[in-house]
């Protein structure tokens, strides 16, 4: 019992190590189009983090084509980047972490 026990640990430890830096994420994708608290060509960061969800902007990175008309947006700019799970998860804690900046 012990022992599946530290094997249980080892392993979820493992799993956190790994999990992807958003900033990373951010700084591969983003940053040419989005900014944490300015207005680039993209809304910032924080305005996006005061009105959406973690749902609503991992939807919108995957699919901006099918999601532009329910955020209001008249026009859709943004392009189609693919993102693993990984890093839609990391990018859409990271958008959230810029709440308040
Ligand atoms: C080519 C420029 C470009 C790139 C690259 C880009 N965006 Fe955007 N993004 C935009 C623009 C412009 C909008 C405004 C709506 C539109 O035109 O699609 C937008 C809108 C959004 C929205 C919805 C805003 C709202 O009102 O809630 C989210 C969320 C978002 N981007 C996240 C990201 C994330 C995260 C990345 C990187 C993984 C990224 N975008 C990469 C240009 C870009």
């Amino acid at each position: 019992m012990k022992k599946y026990l530290l094997i249980m640990l080892l392993f979820s430890s493992m799993a956190f190590a790994q999990k992807l830096d958003g900033k990373k994420v951010f700084e591969t994708y983003c940053w040419g189009c989005h900014h944490q608290t300015a207005m680039a060509f993209g809304p910032p960061f924080n305005e996006i983090a005061k009105k959406r969800n973690k749902s609503e902007i991992m939807a919108y990175i995957i699919s901006p084509k099918s999601m532009y008309k329910k955020f209001a947006y008249k026009r859709s700019v943004m392009t189609q980047l693919n993102l693993s799970n990984d890093e839609l998860d990391a990018i859409a804690d990271y958008v959230l972490a810029q709440k308040g900046k």
